[in-house]
């Protein structure tokens, strides 16, 4: 027989636990347990619940989604105010500011700056009270917010209790500041599955967070998962003391807050403007979005004595980065971009206007099914923006902006580079295809080759070669890869011999690359990277496979019905077996290494850079990593070795400085060659 007690007590550990867990999971993306495992604690904590209700406490991780639908969100008083920030937009600008906080204190002070990434988002408040969250709440108009703390309960890294630290008391109140934001990668998701559903959509990750976290419906917001960074301390009553804004973030992370990553204390200006241009390179390629870097005068005392001008505190500026979003026209869709598997891609063609310091003149349009949600017409003004390193998109058309002069937009009926009739198929976005032959459509078979000689490590040739070659008249297919010569290259304007003869020596060492990289190159549907691993490793072969039956494919684990069918259909297809063949010919290899050598690199890291003459990248990685070496991509105090081929650049200077051991082309053979 259990006691009530006891019982009390398991619910206790459960909770810890599934916090604990959800915390190394969410905040430090580091899980200790799997899926399964956390899924059983959950589920037993759930059924205690269920069979104890009078146990139930608001602080349990099963009321993450606990309350019911409201009506109209309760009105909060936010005892310090929620101010916002004043902005500069240049070094100048900066010293000004600067400049004013010394003369408001009459004096000049060394200050310390911490300079923080300006997360674009929705600021909110959190409110514990003897370590329990107790409210969260919207900032409102600064003074006045929305309670919703039901909904800010379902983000996974807002702690519902606070860590104990120890040695320390946890305070009886504390009040954190955060934004809330949406990642980058959530958005997309999320906008993809609203145009399948027919449904608007979000113009950019901030609006949705913020539809999100307006939501009457808890659960609804519990389906757009949500994310958060802390970066104020807006009151603390106990606990240990904080003087400055750099122990605050470091208590933060203490406490099991999410805390914005790379934030730096800087002690002059320079420092600063150097961090802050950090942030403005690094921008495209975080997973949320930024709109500028927060510098803040570090010590608290002195943030008190500069207070506050308006609604704008003196010991912090917001340093703006220009927009990644313009407005201009849509003058065409453009619908000659054609992917390897006959799917056409609709381009967006814009009247050029720069975003950000690049002029933009086109953007993706992804499908039917987006152009048709976005609704837009030829002539329409249109909202385009940059997010992250690809191609911009179109988000919204500016219909209020509309003259009557805007165009409906027709897609082509026959495939504009072979001519062949187009269908839409319902594939999840009402994709246009051309449903002609790869073989006999050269805007597929471009694309083919492209990607043929991008998985074969086949640098050199790249997309803009690809297609040249194929409209010279020199490649018909990929396997032609493998019959260029250096006079046929070199008689064609701007390419020199050195090219010439870089790529045709990377032709050359795609030769022997493994089994699974050819798999992949051939581009069969259904066959990724995963796939491709899985079947060469089984079959050894590609004669093996091109014999084998779907019933033995099949019985491949990770391998389904869909893909081995798809595979026997496509070494049915003569074309195909036509292509294999020239490749057999020309002496591409067709097996699968033996992968157990010896691990006489094991523990070692390894970064390449500069051109390799016997190697492909590629072949070079899996080479390194078949010997027990990891393969990382920058420089750092971890890398054992740089492999320096010709022309290395920044990575090799850096390798230098921090006096990695540098090694030749040739020494890279010798260590992969070394017996023991
Ligand atoms: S500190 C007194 N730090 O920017 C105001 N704000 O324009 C203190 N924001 O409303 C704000 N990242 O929503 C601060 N690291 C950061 C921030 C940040 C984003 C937002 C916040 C604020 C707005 C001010």
């Amino acid at each position: 027989m259990t006691t009530g007690t006891e019982v009390q007590h398991r619910i206790e550990e459960l909770r810890h636990q599934i916090e604990y867990h959800n915390y190394r999971y969410y905040v430090l993306s580091d899980p200790q347990v799997t899926d399964a495992e956390y899924d059983e604690l959950f589920l037993e904590l759930r059924r205690l619940e269920e069979a104890h209700p009078e146990l139930v406490t608001p602080d349990s991780p099963t009321q993450r989604v606990g309350a019911g639908v409201v009506t109209d969100f309760a009105k909060v008083v936010h005892e310090v105010p929620m101010l916002s920030l004043s902005n500069v937009f240049s070094a100048t600008e900066l010293e000004e500011w600067l400049n004013r906080a010394n003369k408001f204190l009459g004096s000049h002070a060394d200050y310390e700056y911490t300079v923080e990434p300006k997360i674009d988002g929705l600021s909110v408040s959190l409110l514990y009270e003897n370590g329990t969250l107790v409210r969260g709440a919207t900032r409102g108009d600064g003074i006045q917010g929305d309670d919703i703390t039901p909904n800010l309960k379902t983000i996974k890294t807002v702690p519902l209790r606070l860590h104990k630290v120890e040695g320390e008391e946890t305070p009886r109140l504390l009040e954190v500041r955060g934004e809330v934001y949406m990642a980058r990668t959530t958005f997309e998701k999320l906008n993809q599955e609203l145009a399948q559903k027919g449904e608007k959509l979000f113009a950019n990750p901030r609006n949705s967070a913020a539809g999100s976290v307006r939501q009457k419906d808890p659960t609804a917001t519990q389906k757009r998962p949500l994310n958060i960074f802390i970066y104020t301390l807006a009151q603390k009553q106990g606990g240990p003391e904080i003087k400055t804004q750099w122990e605050a973030l470091h208590y933060f992370e203490k406490l099991g807050f999410r805390v914005a990553p790379d934030i730096v204390l800087c002690k002059t200006l320079e420092e600063v403007e150097v961090q802050v241009k950090k942030w403005l390179e690094k921008r495209s390629g975080l997973d949320f979005e930024i709109d500028g870097a927060v510098v803040k005068i570090n010590d608290f005392a002195t943030e008190e004595k500069l207070g506050y001008v308006g609604r704008d505190p003196r010991w912090a500026t917001a340093y703006k980065f220009p927009p990644l979003e313009a407005v201009t026209r849509l003058n065409d869709i453009d619908w000659h971009s054609i992917r390897r598997t006959g799917s056409i891609n609709p381009l967006a063609v814009l009247e050029p206007v720069d975003i950000g310091g690049i002029t933009i003149k086109s953007a993706t349009l992804f499908n039917l099914d987006m152009i048709e949600k976005l609704g837009l017409k030829i002539g329409d003004l249109v909202l385009v923006k940059r997010a992250g390193d690809v191609i911009p998109n179109v988000v919204k058309v500016m219909e209020e902006r509309r003259t009557g002069a805007e165009k409906p937009f027709q897609y082509p009926q026959t495939c504009l580079s072979c001519g062949a009739p187009t269908t839409r198929k319902e594939d999840g976005g009402g994709r246009l295809y051309c449903t002609n032959n790869s073989y006999n459509c050269p805007g597929q078979m471009k694309d083919w080759i492209t990607f043929f000689a991008a998985t074969m490590g086949i640098e050199g040739l790249g997309e803009r070669n690809a297609h040249r070659f194929y409209d010279e008249g020199l490649l018909k297919d990929y396997a032609d890869l493998y019959k260029l010569t250096k006079n046929e290259l070199t008689n064609l304007e701007r390419v020199g011999k050195r090219l010439a003869d870089n790529l045709l020596n990377q032709i050359a060492a795609s030769k022997q690359n493994p089994l699974r990289l050819l798999l992949v190159a051939l581009g069969i549907p259904q066959v990724g990277v995963k796939a491709a691993e899985m079947l060469a490793s089984q079959f050894r072969s590609l004669d093996n496979l091109m014999v084998a039956e779907v019933e033995t494919i099949e019985d491949i684990k990770g391998i389904g019905k869909v893909a081995a069918e798809s595979i026997v259909r496509f070494f049915q297809n003569e074309a195909n077996r036509a292509v294999i063949e020239k490749l057999r010919a020309v002496g591409v290899n067709m097996l699968e290494p033996e992968r157990e050598g010896k691990k006489t690199l094991a523990g070692k890291t390894f970064v390449l850079t500069g051109n390799l003459v016997k190697y492909t990248r590629n072949q070079a990685e899996e080479l390194l990593k078949a010997r027990g070496a990891t393969v990382g991509s920058a420089v750092s105090k971890n890398t054992d070795f740089l492999v320096a081929g010709d022309k290395a650049g920044s990575k090799l200077t850096k390798a230098q400085q921090l006096g990695i051991t540098i090694v030749s082309e040739d020494e890279l053979q010798t260590l992969l060659e070394a017996e023991a």
